[in-house]
């Protein structure tokens, strides 16, 4: 058990900045999700972390230790990676065992362990089976078992998930989520998958080109993304922004005219132009207070909804509605004006 801190740190290769200036404090037993979109530097995090990589600069902390100079293997963190690589000459009773065989425990003490990590994972009847006779889920949870016999004070996990088949990655997203529960212990966990990290998360960190964007509880980062990039990064379809001129506090989506609440003209204050977000499962509501009519570019089925594609104010923009709602080229969107975000068009921070 222990909380992780990083303070200001910079990670370079050659002259260009991977991480920049980089502080984050992770408590005692919380589950923190990394996410961002590939090379933003999820796995340069969790490897400086694990001491796999040199910092440039800044400190990294394990409970209350500096650990910028202590060895990988004494910084009492486990690693689980994207590849998991077992050992295929080994049964999953050597694999799990491996670990603390290298680290000279005595071997009922090996035996010990190997069967409570089994038990936990669920590995028990497959003890003596080899790598090869188990399903992807099954060498996954290996994989786990190797990490979680040690008992580390933190793991660090990158995309351990990303070689699954969609059903098993949601299960086994919610065995991970127990493991964290019955271990009581530090997770790092890295992603690139948003709904992983809304779903795994206690707090979540959004990651853009090495700089956090936001760190927060899912509710927060879902509901009140810090900027443009957060609330484009979580949700599926992404977040609507659609950018309006201000004119005696309305706004105009196509040709029609919305007006702002006082609360939302205060918001936006003496701009001109704003960038309004809106998800788009909340343009088909009941408790609407504007609709209006647009031409439909495609439409797609996802079983019980459906996407449906538009403009507006010439922004590429969708809306989730109901898989049997009605509509032949245009479409009626109800949508209520409280559910707007307000974004600056210059910083694209949230208003
Ligand atoms: N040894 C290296 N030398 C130079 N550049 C590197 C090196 N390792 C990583 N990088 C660069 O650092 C950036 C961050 O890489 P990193 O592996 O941390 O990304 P990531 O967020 O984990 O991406 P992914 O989701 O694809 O795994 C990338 O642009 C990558 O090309
Ligand atoms: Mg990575």
């Amino acid at each position: 058990m222990a909380n992780v801190t990083l303070k200001n740190v910079v990670k370079k290769y050659d002259s260009k900045t991977i991480i920049n200036d980089v502080s984050l404090e992770i408590k005692d037993k919380e589950f923190l999700v990394l996410v961002g979109s590939s090379g933003c530097g999820k796995s340069t995090i969790l490897r400086m972390i694990a001491g796999l990589e040199d910092i440039t600069s800044g400190e990294i902390y394990i409970g209350d230790k500096c650990v910028n100079n202590v060895h990988p293997k004494d910084r009492d963190i486990a690693f689980v990676f994207q590849s998991y690589a077992l050992y295929p000459h080994m049964s999953v009773y050597e694999n799990i065992a491996f670990p603390l065989k290298m680290r000279n425990f005595k071997k009922d003490e090996i035996d010990k362990k190997v069967k409570e990590a089994a038990e936990i994972l669920n590995l028990t009847e497959y003890l003596d089976r080899k790598p090869k006779q188990l399903s992807g889920g099954q060498r996954q949870r290996v994989a786990l078992g190797r990490a979680i016999v040690r008992s580390p004070k933190v793991f660090l996990m990158d995309e351990p998930l990303s070689n699954l088949d969609a059903k098993l990655r949601v299960q086994m997203r919610s065995e991970i989520k127990k493991l964290h529960e019955k271990l009581q212990t530090t997770f790092i966990y890295v992603t690139h998958d948003q709904t992983e990290a809304l779903t795994m998360g206690d707090r979540i960190v959004v990651l853009d080109k090495g700089v956090i964007q936001q760190v927060d509880e899912p509710e927060k980062i879902y509901y009140e993304p810090a900027n443009v990039f957060v609330g484009g990064f979580l949700g599926s379809p992404s977040m609507n922004f659609i950018e309006c001129s201000v004119e005696d506090g309305n706004i105009k989506f196509n040709d029609y005219v919305i007006s702002l609440s006082d609360n939302q003209k205060a918001l936006i204050g003496s701009r001109t132009r704003v960038i309004v977000g809106i998800r788009p499962e909340k343009m088909d509501l009941l408790d609407n207070n504007y609709e209006f009519t647009v031409p439909v570019d495609i439409s797609e089925m996802l079983g019980s909804e459906k996407i449906v594609y538009f403009n507006v104010n010439n922004a590429k923009c969708s809306a989730k509605v109901d898989a049997q709602k009605q509509f032949d080229d245009n479409i009626i969107l109800r949508f209520n004006t409280n559910d707007f975000l307000f974004f600056d068009v210059d910083t694209q921070k949230r208003i």
